[in-house]
């Protein structure tokens, strides 16, 4: 990795990489070249391949960013049928899929499940090259292996896709059972074309890297999985429900948030690596939020207010703001998801992300492999291990 790949727009985080002590974590660092997403972390600004996120997210399908994303333009008619179409074919549970998720105890972490169900379809499905047909094949699967794991946790059989239902609606109608709601499937929807892709995340870094070795996409996608799965990337949002349930009313927000901070907690939902500002996500996903459940957005527009100032009291100039999780743990919960799922919804829409990086890795590729600073001793005299 190095701070000298050409980049053809202002960047924020080499500016600021070249002003701030090193403090790990890669921050600052420039991992790769790529046209798909751009994250401006001091204006919060986010674009999709020249699109601002603002300007597509209430308008535009899941499927219509994934062809972005994939094809590198946004899709006329012809071509969003034909990618509903290929979507829609490639929604199937395989017997050996479903005997493993069905063997699974149904105390198993959703995340857990999918990784699990997608690395087994992976070992009976795919060989070679990284290719957009297997990114649709994965894609397809994310919703109906989790709607089967569902399912069987719940003590029900998996149902089959409806190819007339798009990606949100269908994945609905797999978890339930019933016609989904048209405002749940907006919100759904909208909430997809939020997640989709995001810079150089921690998971899709992960799949980048392990495309670099050419390695299989599954086996690319499954490591995403893994790093996504935890709470400092996308593992917050049910914890964001957990503390908004543990709050529970308006009075009690100010002592439980001091007390969290007290304890050194982190207040899940808040702070970001690179915005330094509202994440603008974050303002789609409130405006959403509201017009989807106005009873529980009242008490967590409160807690996201208090949580903010006491964030700059607390912690003043870290610049801790409302980061896309919060709101997203409202949507999902109205939506009717329960907390757990969340987080694997979200991997069903980064999908996208990750498999779009993945092909464009692939295709000018070099493989990814830092440095470390050494920092254990040096020159130890050898003992055998009879004398020690
Ligand atoms: C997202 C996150 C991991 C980014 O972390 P980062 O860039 O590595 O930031 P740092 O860990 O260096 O934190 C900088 C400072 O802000 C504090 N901080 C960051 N996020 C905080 C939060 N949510 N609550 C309380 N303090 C927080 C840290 O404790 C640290 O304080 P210090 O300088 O006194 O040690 C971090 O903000 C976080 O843990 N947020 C909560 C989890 C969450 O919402 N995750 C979803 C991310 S989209």
């Amino acid at each position: 990795m190095s701070t000298t790949i050409p980049d053809t727009g202002s960047n924020t985080t080499k500016e600021s990489a070249a002003t701030k002590p090193n403090k790990g974590g890669l921050e600052g660092i420039v991992a790769a070249a790529t046209a798909l997403s751009k994250v401006e972390g001091t204006v919060g600004r986010l674009i999709y391949h020249g699109y601002n996120i603002h300007a597509i997210c209430r308008t535009t399908s899941f499927e219509e960013v994934a062809h972005l994303l994939w094809f590198g333009h946004l899709p006329n008619v012809q071509e969003l049928s034909d990618l509903k179409a290929h979507l829609a074919e490639a929604r199937t549970l395989p017997p050996q899929v479903a005997q493993l998720l069905r063997l699974l105890p149904a105390t198993t972490e959703p995340m857990d499940a999918l990784r699990t169900a997608v690395s087994a379809w992976g070992a009976l499905t795919i060989e070679g090259k990284a290719t957009i047909e297997q990114a649709i094949a994965v894609t397809a699967r994310f919703p109906v292996f989790l709607a089967a794991f569902h399912r069987f946790r719940t003590g029900q059989e998996p149902l089959e896709a409806r190819p007339e239902l798009g990606y949100a609606a269908n994945y609905l109608y797999l978890l339930t059972g019933q016609e989904p709601k048209t405002e749940h499937v907006r919100a759904l929807d909208a909430y997809l074309v939020l997640l989709a892709d995001h810079g150089m995340n921690a998971s899709t870094f992960t799949a980048r890297v392990v495309a670099s070795t050419e390695s299989d996409i599954v086996s690319a996608v499954v490591a995403a999985l893994g790093a996504l799965k935890g709470p400092l990337h996308g593992g917050a949002p049910s914890k964001v429900l957990d503390m908004l349930n543990a709050i529970g009313t308006v009075e009690n927000t100010e002592p439980w948030l001091r007390n969290a901070l007290a304890h050194g907690d982190r207040l899940m939902g808040f702070g970001h690596r690179v915005y330094k500002t509202e994440d603008p996500r974050a303002e789609e996903l409130r405006a959403m939020a509201r017009i989807a459940d106005p009873t529980g957005f009242v008490l967590a527009r409160h807690v996201e207010e208090r949580a903010i100032a006491l964030l700059e009291a607390e912690k003043p100039g870290r610049r801790l703001y409302t980061n896309v999780e919060f709101y997203s743990a409202v949507l999902l919960a109205s939506v009717g998801l329960p907390g757990d799922l969340f987080t694997p919804t979200f991997a069903a829409s980064r999908v996208v992300g990750w498999t779009a990086h993945i092909l464009e890795q692939t295709k000018n590729n070099r493989l990814i492999r830092p440095e470390a600073d050494y920092t254990g001793p040096m020159d130890l005299p050898f003992v055998p291990l009879n004398e020690r």
